[in-house]
C-alpha cells in the first residue's frame, strides 16, 4: 500500500467533541435535548463541555499532526451554522469550521467534511425532522451555506453518518435522539426515504457549488463472514449482506441500492408492500445522483457456516476473541477484507472506510496507556484491508474512529475508542501506545512525510 493518494486518517463527529452547546449563538440539536434528560444517557453524561474541542482545535490538530495522518474527517453542526429556523447564518458558527479548515490546510492535512453526525438543530425535529419531507429543503439550504464558505478549501464531503442507526436507534430502540420507539415500519421506510432525499439533494447542490469536489455518504453494517474460505459459503454470505429483513433498518443494500443502484432492492416492494412510503416520480434519480466514494462504517462481523442441507446458520464468536467492551464490538479483522471486497463488487465504487475502532478499558498506569487489545485489533484489521487491496479492491482509505475518547452517545464518557486518552476533568491528551502504532503504520506506508 506504498501510495501516497490513499486516505490515512482519523475521525471525529461535532456532538461528540466540541462541547460549547450553548456557546457563540449555537441553538441546541437533539442530542443536547436527549442528554440533558435524566435517565437517557449512562451517568446522565452530556455533550456540554466534552472534549472542549471548541476551543482546544488547535492543540488536537497539532496531535493530528504529529500523528503524521494526511486526512482527518469531522463533522459540522447544523445549529452552530443555523440557530434558527429563519435561515440567518451565525457567522461565528461558520467562522469556527473555516478556522478548522484552514488549520488543517496549514499542516497539510485534508479535510472531509461530514455534513450531517446526528445532531439535528430542535427546530427542525419540533417541524417533524426525517418524518417530514420538507427537511430536505431545509439541509438543502444549510448545506448551500457550508459548501458555498468552504469552497477552495474543502474538497470532501460526507452527506449523512449512517442512517441505519438513525432510523433503528433514533426513531425506533430510542436509545439514540430523538428517543422514538416508533413500532410503525411505514412511519420508519418514510424516514429512510426522506434521510436518501437529504443525501441526494445535498449531492447536487455540492455539484452545483463545486463540480470538483467528491461526495459520499457514510454507511453501515456488521458484514457477514464465512467461519471459512469456501466459495458456496462465500457467495451465500455476500448474498446474506445484501439481503433486507421486514421490521429491520439495518444493513446495507435498503440505503445503498438506491444510492449506488437507483432503486429499493426486489425484496423491499414485496415485504412492504402495502406501506411503501411515498415515492414520488423523480425520487430515485435525485437519490442516486452519482457519487464518489462508497464510504462505509465497519467495526464488526456476524460469522457464518452452511448446515448439512446447505443453509447459512449464524456461529458464535469464540470465548477466546478479544472483548471490547461494548458486547456488540466482536474482533473480526476478516470484515476488512470482505466488507469492502464485497462492497466494491455490487456498487463498483472505490471504497473509504470512515470508520473503524476500538474500545476497552483504558487505565493510566505510569502516566502510560498500554492498550494492547486496540493495538492488536487495528494492525489486524490493517492487514486484512491491505489483503483486499493487494487482490485489486479499489480502496482508497481508512480512518480510524476516534481520534480523542469522547461522548459515545448513549454510553456517554465511559466507552473509550480515542488514540488519545482524554482526562475529562483537566481535557488533557495522553497518547495512547495505539497513537503510536497507528503513526508507525502510516509512516510504514507513506514513508518518512
Ligand atoms: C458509530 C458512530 C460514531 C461512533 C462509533 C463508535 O456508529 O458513527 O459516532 O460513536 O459508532
Amino acid at each position: 500500500m506504498k501510495n501516497n493518494q490513499f486516505y490515512w486518517g482519523t475521525g471525529t463527529s461535532s456532538f461528540q467533541i466540541e462541547g460549547a452547546f450553548n456557546i457563540d449563538h449555537k441553538s441546541p440539536s437533539i442530542w443536547d435535548d436527549f442528554a440533558h434528560k435524566k435517565g437517557n444517557i449512562l451517568n446522565d453524561d452530556n455533550g456540554d463541555i466534552a472534549c472542549d474541542h471548541y476551543h482546544l482545535f488547535k492543540t488536537d490538530i497539532a496531535l493530528l499532526k504529529e500523528l503524521g495522518v494526511n486526512s482527518y474527517r469531522f463533522s459540522i453542526s447544523w445549529p452552530r451554522i443555523f440557530p434558527n429556523d429563519n435561515f440567518e447564518v451565525n457567522e461565528l458558527g461558520i467562522k469556527y469550521y473555516i478556522d478548522i479548515v484552514d488549520e488543517l490546510i496549514k499542516r497539510n492535512i485534508i479535510p472531509f467534511v461530514t455534513l450531517y453526525h446526528w445532531d439535528m438543530p430542535s427546530y427542525i425535529l419540533k417541524d417533524g425532522g426525517f418524518e417530514n419531507r420538507q427537511i430536505v429543503e431545509k439541509f438543502k439550504k444549510y448545506v448551500e451555506v457550508v459548501v458555498t464558505r468552504l469552497k477552495g478549501k474543502v474538497k470532501n464531503y460526507i452527506t449523512i453518518n449512517e442512517p441505519q442507526c438513525v432510523v433503528e436507534q433514533g426513531y425506533k430502540s430510542g436509545t439514540h435522539a430523538p428517543g422514538y420507539r416508533l413500532t410503525s415500519d411505514k412511519r420508519c421506510l418514510n424516514i429512510v426515504h426522506n434521510i436518501l432525499l437529504c443525501h441526494g439533494e445535498a449531492v447536487r447542490v455540492i455539484r452545483n457549488i463545486d463540480p470538483t469536489a467528491s461526495v459520499g455518504i457514510a454507511m453501515t453494517a456488521n458484514v457477514s463472514l464465512p467461519i471459512r474460505e469456501d466459495e458456496e459459503l462465500i457467495k451465500k454470505v455476500k448474498e446474506k449482506y445484501f439481503s433486507i429483513k421486514k421490521s429491520s433498518f439495518y444493513g446495507v443494500s435498503l440505503y445503498s441500492d438506491p444510492v449506488f443502484l437507483k432503486d429499493y432492492p426486489k425484496e423491499y416492494y414485496s415485504i412492504y408492500k402495502n406501506i411503501l412510503p411515498d415515492i414520488k416520480k423523480g425520487d430515485l434519480e435525485i437519490i442516486s445522483t452519482p457519487i464518489d466514494f462508497c464510504y462505509q462504517n465497519i467495526y464488526t462481523g456476524n460469522l457464518y457456516d452452511l448446515s448439512k442441507n446447505h443453509h447459512l446458520i449464524n456461529k458464535k464468536w469464540s470465548k477466546s476473541t478479544l472483548e471490547g467492551t461494548l458486547s456488540w464490538l466482536k474482533f473480526a479483522p476478516e470484515s476488512l477484507y470482505y466488507g469492502p471486497k464485497f462492497l466494491f463488487e455490487r456498487y463498483k465504487k472505490p471504497v473509504i472506510i470512515s470508520e473503524n475502532g476500538f474500545c476497552e478499558d483504558d487505565r493510566i498506569i505510569n502516566g502510560q496507556i498500554v492498550d494492547t487489545s486496540r493495538k492488536l485489533y487495528i494492525s489486524s484489521y490493517i492487514s486484512s484491508l491491505e489483503k483486499a487491496r493487494e487482490e485489486g479492491i479499489d480502496i482508497r482509505g481508512y480512518f480510524y474512529w476516534s481520534l480523542l475518547d469522547n461522548f459515545e452517545w448513549a454510553y456517554g464518557y465511559q466507552k473509550r475508542f480515542g488514540l488519545l486518552y482524554v482526562d475529562f476533568s483537566s481535557q488533557k491528551r495522553i497518547k495512547k501506545d495505539s497513537f503510536k502504532l497507528y503513526k508507525e503504520i502510516i509512516k510504514k506506508h507513506t514513508g518518512d512525510r
